[in-house]
């Protein structure tokens, strides 16, 4: 075995848990940062024989630039040595929390990649989503990425919002473009069950709209060089995230940190989501408590067509399996929703449009 290139590393503290999320993040526990990253390098040390040299490093959240500089050095540090010349390594940030002097620090400590959480430019659109940073917050956070030599920045959006009119779409849209991101990450708001909008009630827009604002996001990043290379990312040319590639591509991952899940041959371990019980045990010089399972071959299949569809470069039959409805691919490529190029099979872009129902034609989930 050549060894697991990938890691991901949960940094999970938030000043304020925004009104849609339903990630595992912790609130009012900053005091625990230290004995959290005490906690994270001893699970690292204790999985490195795992790992290969790493391709891609993926420090997420919670909001991971509230480490601060100092902490994440400490982290980067150890990762270091794990890395393979040229590896992309991406850490997620949150406007509000970052300066020049922090972004020139995350990249001199080898963070090559910014994702950073805008959501939207519009600010009735953020107050709705419980964000912190007003837009002017977001433009000067990717001014000053770019001043400090990130050139592979990406910025996240929400469309779908309660409250967004297509002009706003339009705003938001123009906006992004104005700052002339390397990638977007675009989602269509998810009403998460746990998640304040979920207990208040919140309904998902209409369909058609979602649909005609997923269209308008497409076509509009689409006519400025954007390629639309998964269901919700776009990216220029060469800066596709490759760390959501592997991921997409169902590449084995070693996950640190409260609620992180790795998939290491064959095999699926899922960190339970507390913090002090991550911690002391870690501290104690045991493992974090986690559940662990063995990825059965109907599982692996499942989940192949699941993250093999969502890519514009095709699925290749091979790798995911037969699906369990073949008949239907027929009707599916009839109907001009999918191609088969020998053993490759590509949604249309029609087709990408529709791709859950697509996916729930030719397979049974659970
Ligand atoms: C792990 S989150 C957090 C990153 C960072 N803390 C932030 O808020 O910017 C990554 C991205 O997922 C997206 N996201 C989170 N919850 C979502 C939801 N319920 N519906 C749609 N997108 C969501 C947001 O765009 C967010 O920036
Ligand atoms: S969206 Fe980001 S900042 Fe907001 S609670 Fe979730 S992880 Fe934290």
């Amino acid at each position: 075995m050549s060894g697991v290139a990938h890691l991901y590393a949960h940094l999970p503290f938030c000043a304020s848990r925004c009104g849609y999320c339903a990630f595992v993040v912790h609130v009012g526990a900053l005091g625990d940062r230290d004995a959290y990253l005490d906690a994270l390098l001893a699970e690292l040390d204790r999985e490195a024989g795992v790992l290969g040299p790493l391709d891609t490093v993926y420090l997420g959240g919670g909001t991971p630039t509230l480490m601060r500089p100092r902490r994440l050095r400490a982290l980067m540090e150890r990762v270091g040595p794990h890395l393979a010349p040229g590896a992309e390594v991406s850490i997620e940030a949150n406007p509000e929390t970052v300066d020049a002097a922090a972004l020139r620090e995350l990249r001199a400590m080898g963070v090559t990649r910014l994702s950073l959480g805008v959501q939207s430019f519009r600010p009735h659109l953020l107050r709705a989503l419980d964000r912190a940073a007003t837009p002017d917050q977001a433009r000067a956070a990717v001014d000053c990425a770019r001043a400090a030599g990130f050139d592979d920045l990406s910025i996240d959006l929400i469309f779908g919002v309660p409250g967004q009119t297509p002009a706003d779409l339009e705003a938001d849209l123009a906006d992004a473009l104005a700052l002339g991101p390397d990638h977007l990450s675009w989602y269509e708001l998810e009403i998460k069950p746990g998640s304040a909008l979920a207990r208040a009630g919140t309904a998902p827009v209409d369909e058609d709209e979602g649909a005609d604002a997923y269209e308008r996001i497409v076509g509009g990043l689409e006519e400025h060089g954007y390629r639309w290379y998964e269901t919700a990312n776009f990216a220029r040319p060469g800066h596709e995230c490759r760390h959501s590639l592997a991921y997409w591509g169902a590449a084995d991952y070693l996950g640190i940190g409260v609620g992180a899940v790795s998939t290491v041959a064959g095999r699926r371990r899922r960190n339970n989501p507390a913090l002090a019980p991550y911690i002391g045990a870690l501290a104690a010089g045991d493992a974090p408590p986690r559940t662990d399972e063995g990825l059965d071959a109907d599982l692996v299949r499942r989940e192949r067509w699941m993250l093999g569809l969502r890519l514009a470069r095709g699925m290749d039959l091979g790798w995911a399996g037969p699906p369990d409805h073949p008949q239907a691919l027929d009707a599916l490529e009839t109907a001009g929703l999918l191609r088969r190029d020998g053993a490759t099979l590509t949604l249309t872009r029609r087709g990408r449009f529709v791709q859950n129902a697509i996916l729930h034609e030719l397979m049974e989930y659970a």
